[in-house]
């Protein structure tokens, strides 16, 4: 019996001969020789083939394989200093197990809505199979943080009665008798987990019925959320940093070759080290000026703004205290200047912008009732929540880090469509 192997450790394999199962991603041909581009999965890997290994039958039907079919293939495992990866395969088996009707997706160029159309395909395709390998590593690299810093995991519902994000984004489903709307944040539920646990942290997809299309939105999109009791900003900002510099790490070490793939210049990643920037908002809004944006004191920043602040500079920004207008009603207000919020946003480098939105929350229930009524939200679906702070409230803090949006940067795209499986967005349901 051949040993079955995979790609992605054929290292291990060097000179024995294993079996491999995928699918035919390219290949070529030159009279006495096939050159199979084989993915299985978990990587790409060429396999040989000499036309006297075998029968006529056998060869023709490898040189004539469509793309996309699939395969399984059996021989010996080779270094070879010119392939990607180090190795290739010198076939001796080889076994057409489905050969694929004509493909959708060549290797010529096609348009994104054509793509989109079919990603259930594209995702195939070697530049999205590496976005969505570093995908798995940062969301592997975010629980391995939490899980090994003291936080407890506790997730959050997606069905809930009441808004967190403000009213604008709500996505309305019924249930039942009532309506109920989709998860903004897991936020107001991790409060109460954090009051009853400490450190926790909830990680699942959130909702945002987003008008707007730009490439930093998506409708739905994962987001992992740390709270923490007896916390303020400061703590805060120090744990958004330390974990970002950890997970952008675990990234450069586990997805070289994906990295490679997507021709990801990983020198700006290599400089992600502590400290961070740290810039108050009424230092960015002077700086903003001076770079010649028209923003206002005042104004939340535009998508443009958080571009031409990030691109000063080598390292992550963190901005903090932002006017309390800008914000959600649950932010504590600046004891140092009443207009300002104890908030913070973490900009990613090179233009990518926000990534990461937290700050410290109101914990006096006179003030966050004030707060409620001002957003003229729903008091009655926030009495749970004001018992949060009727019942031992401490100072408390926490954020949330789109995965999506570092996804895009780490792995130098333009828009956050191509780091999910099947992204949801304004005018995309399926497939
Ligand atoms: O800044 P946001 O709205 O913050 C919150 O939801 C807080 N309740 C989190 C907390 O403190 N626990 O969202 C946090 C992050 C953003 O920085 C961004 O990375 C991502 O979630 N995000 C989106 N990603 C893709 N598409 C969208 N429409 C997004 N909206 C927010
Ligand atoms: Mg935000």
């Amino acid at each position: 019996m051949v040993e079955r192997a995979t790609i992605e450790t054929i290292a291990k394999h060097e000179g024995q001969e294993v079996e491999l199962r995928g699918w035919l991603f390219n290949k070529r041909s030159s009279g006495k020789l096939v050159f199979l581009q084989l993915r299985d999965g978990t990587g790409f890997m060429q396999c040989v083939m000499f036309k006297n290994d075998f029968t006529p039958e056998v060869f023709e039907a490898a040189k004539h394989a469509p793309q996309e079919s699939s395969l399984i293939v059996c021989g010996t495992v080779r270094a070879d200093a010119r392939s990607k990866i180090g190795f290739e395969l010198s076939v001796n088996r080889f076994e057409l197990l489905h050969a694929a009707e004509e493909y959708p997706i060549t290797p010529k160029e096609h348009g994104t809505g054509f793509l989109m159309d079919h990603r259930h395909l594209w995702i195939r395709s070697r530049l999205q199979h590496a976005v969505l390998r570093v995908r798995a590593s940062v969301i592997r690299a975010i629980r391995d943080y939490f899980d090994n810093n003291g936080f407890l995991l506790v997730d959050t519902p997606i069905f809930t009665p009441a808004a967190c994000e403000g009213t604008t984004t709500l996505f309305e489903t019924k249930y039942f008798e009532q309506m109920a709307y989709l998860t903004q944040s897991g936020q107001l539920y991790n409060e109460a987990n954090a009051m009853a646990f400490g450190k926790v942290y909830c990680f699942g997809p959130t909702f945002r019925a987003e008008k707007s299309k730009t490439r930093r939105h998506l409708t739905e999109f994962w987001m992992v959320e740390p709270e923490m009791a007896f916390c303020d900003l400061d703590e805060n900002m120090r744990v958004a940093e330390d974990f970002l510099v950890y997970v952008v790490s675990r990234v450069l070490d586990e997805r070289k070759i994906e990295l490679e793939a997507l021709e990801r210049d990983t020198a700006p990643l290599e400089r992600v080290q502590k400290p961070f920037h740290r810039l108050h908002y009424s230092d960015a809004i002077r700086k903003l000026n001076e770079l010649g944006s028209d923003i206002s004191w005042g104004d939340d920043f535009g998508g443009d703004d958080e571009t031409i602040l990030t691109q000063q500079y080598d390292r992550p920004v963190m901005v903090h205290r932002y006017p309390a207008a800008c914000k959600a009603f649950y932010m504590k207000k600046d004891p140092e200047d009443p207009r300002l919020s104890m908030s913070v946003d973490v900009l990613a480098p090179e233009g990518y912008g926000e990534i990461v939105g937290g700050g410290q929350r109101e914990e006096s229930l006179e003030n966050l009732m004030a707060e409620v009524e001002k957003h003229q939200l729903p008091r009655e679906a926030f009495e749970w929540y004001f018992d949060l702070r009727r019942y031992g409230s401490v100072p408390h803090a926490g954020f949330g880090l789109g995965v999506e949006r570092t996804v895009t940067w780490l792995c130098g795209i333009r828009h956050v469509r191509e780091t999910i499986a099947f992204p949801r967005m304004l005018e995309r349901l399926t497939p």
